[in-house]
């Protein structure tokens, strides 16, 4: 035998110098759910360790995410009152608006990225305004520009819209250019297909008061080349970095666009698969950090370059101790 494989295995070392993936904590971006309130701190049932904050009391949680070296914050916003048309989501004085301008002051070493998207805010729940029972594409439009605009305006670094109307990445682009945002990053949610892995995050986000599915604008998880279509069509209209989601279930999905695009890829590891893991390790049925760990390096290797997780600070000190990267 000329080749023994085993050779590579047999010293901590070498495995180790071997690695073909590496991961960094700069890669990482943790989801922080703001809510309109108080000294508000109420846990996500269905998400196990995960809390929804108010604008005073969300600086605990900055402060630990800052501590375990995780440098990048994704805001989801819970407002007090929702209407037909989300006005929430694009007023100066919104919830994720004045949680950015009070996480810049506290917390200007961390990087903030907004997610772009009417569903929060809507009082049916989805992510655009409606026109008879499915969301208006065109109508939408200007509502997402409008609100990526006052979210750059209150301090995000970076905008990730994620309610998949088709032409967003464009008017978004055009809203920022013409406010003089020209150097503010878009992060498309470019292949987001309609998933039920998405389960937790209503709870997460307070949007629980939402019925039905987003199947006539989230993409159909039969469907690899169409992510394609997607993010060749977001890449036209100037999206500086594509993300997939969901991740656990979509690593072909990352691989196949790794494999055709020359920009950063990003994938989301959602509510529901951080959901699964927490249930069966409560359950005694697998260990969290091996599971966690495992199925982190897996995103990456699959092709991604960054990494939205829950379990963000729990990684970020996994690569701390060498464990993974
Ligand atoms: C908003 C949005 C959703 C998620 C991120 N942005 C919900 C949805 O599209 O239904 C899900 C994130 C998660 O499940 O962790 N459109």
């Amino acid at each position: 035998m000329l080749t023994r494989a085993r050779r590579l295995r047999l010293d901590e070392r070498v495995r180790n110098m071997t690695r073909e993936t590496r991961l960094s904590k700069d890669s990482l971006i943790y989801p922080i759910f703001v809510e309109e309130g108080k000294d508000i701190r109420t846990d996500i049932v269905t998400m196990p360790g995960q809390k929804r904050y108010s604008i005073d009391t969300m600086g605990e949680e900055l402060e630990a995410v800052s501590k375990a070296g995780v440098k990048n914050i994704m805001f989801f916003g819970a407002p007090a009152h929702k209407d037909e048309c989300g006005s929430g989501a694009y007023h100066d004085h919104g919830i994720i608006q004045e949680a950015l301008r009070a996480a810049k002051k506290d917390f200007p070493q961390l990087y903030y990225i907004g997610d772009v998207c009417m569903c929060e805010y809507t009082s049916h729940g989805h992510c655009g305004i409606l026109k008879g029972d499915t969301v208006d594409n065109d109508k939408t439009l200007p509502l997402l520009a409008k609100t990526a605009v006052s979210q750059v305006k209150a301090g995000a670094d970076m905008v990730a819209p994620s309610d998949m109307m088709d032409g967003r990445v464009l008017a978004i682009r055009e809203a920022l250019d013409e406010a003089g945002c020209e150097d503010i990053p878009i992060m498309s949610y470019a292949a987001k297909y309609a998933s039920a892995f998405y389960g937790p995050f209503r709870e997460a986000a307070g949007s629980d008061n939402f019925k039905g599915n987003r199947k006539t604008y989230q993409m159909d998880y039969h469907n690899r080349r169409e992510a394609l279509k997607e993010v060749f069509l977001d890449l036209e209209e100037g999206a500086d970095i594509i993300m997939v989601k969901p991740a656990l279930s979509y690593l072909d999905i990352i691989r196949e666009i790794r494999d055709h695009i020359d920009v950063p890829v990003a994938a989301y590891s959602v509510s529901g698969e951080y959901a699964m893991i927490k249930a069966a390790a409560m359950a005694g049925m697998v260990e969290e950090d091996a599971i966690v760990a495992e199925t982190t390096t897996s995103i990456f290797r699959a092709g991604a370059d960054m990494l939205i997780t829950y379990f963000a600070k729990e990684v970020a000190q996994m690569i701390q101790s060498g464990r993974i990267g």
